[in-house]
Order: C-alpha cells, then sequence, then structure tokens
C-alpha cells in the first residue's frame, strides 16, 4: 500500500514503495493530471501589490530535498510553482560567484565585482575611493520609493552579504561595523555596512542576526552579558538600534523570540507608522537544527511576523527572505562544536525555507503576490551513485569503489571532507550523524559552484521566469511586477499621485485623509 508521504518530519529513510508504481496507469494518470494542470495554466498579466523573494544559499539542496528527505517524490511547496527559469549566476569579474555579487545582481538589477555590495563593477573590491558615484539601488529600496512597506528576513547578521545588498553599497561586504573599515577607508569618507543599515533605505521590518555591530565597543550583548566576544563592536561610540528607533515613529526593537512574540501587529496606536527590528544573535542566527526554539525564532516565525506587519500597508509590500542553507562544511562551524552533519543541516534549512514559502502564501492573496524562491549560487555538491529508492540520502552507494572500499552518495568536489590519508580514503562504513562527506580537494571551506541556479515564480508576472537568464534578470522581473522604478509607467500601474501621494507609510498626522484616499482608490 502506498500511503502519502510525510513532509511534516524529516525522515532520512523514506519507506520504499512500489507497488501502485508497477502499473502503468499510476504513471499516466500522474502525467495526465499535471497535464491537464499545465493546459489551464493562464499566465496572470496585472501587476503585483506584493512580492515576496526568498533565497536559499544552494540551489541543489531543495532538489535534493526532494528526492530523498521525505520521499523521492514528494513536493515542495516551492515546487508547486508553476514557472521555473535558470539564472546565470558569474560576477563581472568571476566565473564563480560570491554572495556579494550575486546578490548585487538578483536585488539591484546590474552584475557586478564579487565581494562588492549595490555598486557597479567600476567599483572596485576593497578600494573605497571607488565607491562614489558608482552606487546602484536595490528593487527593494525603489519599492519604498513607490509607497510599498518593506522588510528583510536572515538567518544570517542583517548586515551579510545577500540582505546587505537591499540596502548598501560598499566595496567590501566584510565591513560590517566600523571597526572593520581600514583607516584609509574611514578618511574618504566610506561607511560600514551598520551604519547604512540604518542611514540608507527607511526599511520597516528588519529580522535577523548582528547585534555586535550596532552598538558601541564592549557594550554588553543582552542574551551573552558576560562574553566580552558577544560583545559590541563600534569604535564610533554610535549605538545604531537607539539612533533607528529615534528616527522612526512608532518603532519596536527586539531581542528574542518573546519580544518578537509580544510585537503586536495589530496595534492602531500608530496606524501605518509600524517599523519592527529584531536583532537575535550577535552573529549569525544558530542553524536550525541547533536553534533553542524558546529563545530564537525560526525563519518561518520571523517571516510570519514581517508580513502581518508589512501588508498593513494598503500600497503593498516588498519582502526579502533569506535562509543561509549552510551546505559549505567549513572549519569554523567544527570550531563552533556543531556536531550534525552538514548535509543534515542544510536539509533542515532547506525544510524551514520551504515551510516559511509556505505559510507566505497562507498569509498573502496569491492573486496579488509575486513570490520568487532561487538561490545565489551552487556548492561543488554532488549526489550520485546508482542507490535505490529509500535509501538514505546520507548513505552508502550499493557498491564498493575500486579502492574495495564504500562511499557516500553525498561527495564535495573540494573542503574539508578530504580524506585521503597514506595513499588511500579511510573507510566510510560506520556512518554517524557526525560524518563528513569526503572531498577530493582540501581545503580549509568548501568552495561556491559555477552552475546556474533554478527561480521558481507564482502570482502576477511569474511568467516572465522562463528559459536561462542572466542573474541581474530577476530584479528587472520583481520591479516590473511591482510598477518599481524604472518600470513605475504602465496602463495597469498606479497614479504618480498614488505612488507620491500623502500615504507615506509613516506620516501620522495625514492617516485619515490617506486611508480614505486607500480605501477610494482600491475601491473597497
Ligand atoms: C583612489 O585611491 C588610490 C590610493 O589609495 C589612488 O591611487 C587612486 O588614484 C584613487 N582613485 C580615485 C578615482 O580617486
Ligand atoms: C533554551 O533557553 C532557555 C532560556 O535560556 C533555557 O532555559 C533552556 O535550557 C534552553 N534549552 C536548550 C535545549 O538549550
Ligand atoms: C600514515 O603512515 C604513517 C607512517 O606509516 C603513520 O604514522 C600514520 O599514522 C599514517 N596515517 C594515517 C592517517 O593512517
Amino acid at each position: 500500500h502506498c500511503g502519502p508521504w510525510t513532509r511534516q518530519t524529516l525522515t532520512l529513510r523514506s519507506p520504499h514503495c512500489s507497488e501502485d508504481e508497477k502499473d502503468p496507469a499510476y504513471w499516466n494518470e500522474r502525467a495526465k493530471r499535471t497535464l491537464e494542470w499545465a493546459l489551464n495554466l493562464a499566465p496572470m498579466t496585472r501587476r503585483a501589490k506584493n512580492i515576496i523573494l526568498f533565497l536559499g544559499d544552494g540551489e541543489c539542496s531543495a532538489f535534493l530535498l526532494a528526492q530523498g528527505g521525505p520521499g523521492e517524490d514528494s513536493r515542495l511547496a516551492m515546487e508547486t510553482f508553476p514557472y521555473v527559469a535558470l539564472a546565470k549566476t558569474y560576477n563581472v569579474d568571476r566565473q564563480v560567484p560570491d554572495s556579494a555579487g550575486t546578490g548585487t545582481a538578483y536585488l539591484c538589477g546590474v552584475k557586478s565585482n564579487a565581494k562588492t555590495l549595490g555598486v557597479s563593477a567600476a567599483a572596485v573590491y576593497s578600494k573605497c575611493n571607488t565607491t562614489f558615484g558608482h552606487e546602484v539601488h536595490s528593487v527593494l529600496h525603489r519599492a519604498k520609493q513607490a509607497g510599498k512597506s518593506v522588510g528583510i528576513v536572515t538567518t544570517t547578521r542583517v548586515q551579510h552579504a545577500s540582505p546587505g545588498a537591499s540596502y548598501a553599497h560598499v566595496v567590501n561586504r566584510e565591513w560590517y561595523s566600523d571597526a572593520n573599515l581600514p583607516k584609509e577607508a574611514v578618511r574618504l569618507g566610506c561607511r560600514d555596512i551598520a551604519y547604512q543599515l540604518v542611514h540608507n533605505t527607511d526599511i520597516d521590518v528588519i529580522l535577523g542576526g548582528g547585534r555586535m555591530y550596532m552598538t558601541p565597543r564592549k557594550t554588553p550583548d543582552p542574551e551573552y552579558p558576560t562574553d566580552p566576544k558577544q560583545a559590541g563592536t563600534r569604535k564610533d561610540g554610535v549605538n545604531l538600534v537607539e539612533e533607528w528607533l529615534s528616527t522612526k515613529e512608532g518603532a519596536q526593537y527586539v531581542w528574542d523570540k518573546k519580544g518578537l512574540d509580544a510585537v503586536d501587529e495589530y496595534s492602531t496606536d500608530h496606524a501605518l507608522c509600524f517599523a519592527l527590528a529584531g536583532l537575535f544573535e550577535p552573529k549569525d542566527m544558530k542553524y536550525e537544527l541547533n536553534r533553542n526554539a524558546s529563545t530564537d525564532p525560526s525563519i518561518v516565525e520571523m517571516t510570519e511576523k514581517a508580513i502581518r506587519i508589512l501588508r498593513r500597508n494598503p500600497r503593498g509590500f516588498f519582502l526579502f527572505v533569506e535562509d543561509e542553507l549552510s551546505f559549505s562544511p567549513t572549519r569554523g562551524r567544527i570550531d563552533h562544536g556543531h556536531h550534525s552533519s552538514k548535509a543534515k543541516q542544510a536539509l533542515s534549512e532547506a525544510v524551514m525555507l520551504d515551510r516559511a514559502v509556505a505559510r507566505a502564501a497562507q498569509l498573502t492573496d496569491a492573486s496579488e503576490t509575486l513570490t520568487v524562491v532561487t538561490a545565489d549560487h551552487s556548492h561543488v555538491f554532488s549526489f550520485g551513485g546508482s542507490t535505490p529508492r529509500g535509501n538514505s540520502i546520507f548513505g552508502l552507494a550499493p557498491k564498493k569503489a575500486e579502492d574495495k572500499r564504500p562511499y557516500t552518495s553525498i561527495l564535495y568536489g573540494n573542503g574539508p571532507g578530504y580524506a585521503i590519508a597514506n595513499g588511500s580514503r579511510p573507510d566510510v562504513s560506520s556512518l554517524d550523524k557526525d560524518y563528513r562527506q569526503q572531498a577530493a580537494v582540501p581545503l580549509g571551506t568548501e568552495t561556491h559552484a559555477g552552475e546556474d541556479v533554478a527561480i521558481m515564480a507564482k502570482g502576477p508576472m511569474a511568467h516572465l521566469f522562463h528559459g536561462v537568464q542572466e542573474q541581474n534578470y530577476v530584479a528587472h522581473v520583481l520591479a516590473y511586477a511591482g510598477c518599481i522604478e524604472p518600470y513605475q509607467t504602465g496602463p495597469e500601474c498606479p497614479s504618480p499621485s498614488w505612488r507620491s501621494g500623502s500615504l507615506g507609510p509613516c506620516q501620522p498626522s495625514t492617516l485619515l485623509l490617506a486611508l480614505g484616499t486607500a480605501c477610494l482608490l482600491l475601491g473597497v
């Protein structure tokens, strides 16, 4: 009997069930239903009120999950999206890209050099004086200018490369706080990413990690007050959290799950004037398998809170959600005592990202929300070995290799998993959960890969994601779909007065007028 695969639990070995699959009718009926669905699929050619961009690090993991996690034939929420395209991820100066260059592409619409954020390729890595005049603005920034509410949610520090590309213009992705800037850069007027988070784009919801870059040196961390390594790092003595709170009406700051849960998104105290920053760790947030669910929110919980706040704006919202899928094993992670297998870590993150995608769908109207799921780049990761159905994806290939030793179906092209000693591979027949898959070439940190990544899309204008495209095309479709600069005019786009009128999300004095206008224009 073939029961439904369960997606709720992360099973490492799925029951293999073959009876139905022996019958051609099983495959023919399934394919016929899919064909009927495809024949009825009509492009949604209206513009989108809301845009949600989900980013997972490591495309391969999503497919892998579908292949071997909850069951080979199960479907992720993101796999039900009707439109798929491939993106070429190279940076202007690199065949195999980094997350800063790719972030600039899919968020700002322009390819750039590796390790630079929000600047064109005319800017040179780490050369402060090449920043100025070469800034490029993200679709999130332009969505804000179009009157939408905007937010970023990430499991990394909010100053990290991917979310950073939505608001910062910086020639070195590691300039997190002013303490990370060379003296020369400070002298020439370059600003750190944390400073730019608060001063560049008026972001309504900021959720992730990264507290230590926001407060003056030696400011004790609220969660780890006795650990000097987790304390504030700023040399300029500025408390950016306080600055953010003081310049925004109705703004709230939280640093743990309890605080986040207590935020009342239904509060009418400030009406449209509502902003939330939540920074839950000094640096990156913990991986899902290591997360303490009573102190830190999950990506699903952060996504839900962000949408509940952002959707208050009748002009719609733009939300960027990033989950670091942690596919690449690094020495750093071992040092920090993460004991789970690296592939397993990545798999649970992928499950959570997909749950966030599913949750977002429940909280938004599919007919007015463009939802896109993509990756910034891939990893040198492979999954092979003629394994039988139902094999644990962390398990062994059925046959031995030519050195008479077994091998795992997951292998890395390079990385810390290199294990040749005295000319031979160690035995891999005892696999515990800490097992580190082997790599062909020794490196302290496994590298990214240069292959294309998938873009999955649903909602208004989702059909524009088709074929094989340059990665910077993503930002252009998002902007076009949302009537965002440079695509703000067009028959279906709201009038300029609607965009620039009195409905600033944070103008309480004009609130009633604004709401009245909103209702009129929306025909409510
Ligand atoms: C930038 O600074 C470097 C020295 O750090 C100098 O050689 C170069 O000419 C400067 N470039 C510009 C455009 O000012
Ligand atoms: C989670 O955090 C709470 C509060 O600090 C603590 O009491 C609890 O022991 C933690 N749980 C785990 C599993 O570490
Ligand atoms: C490699 O060989 C040397 C000398 O025979 C031995 O001391 C060492 O332990 C071996 N290393 C491994 C990983 O087997």
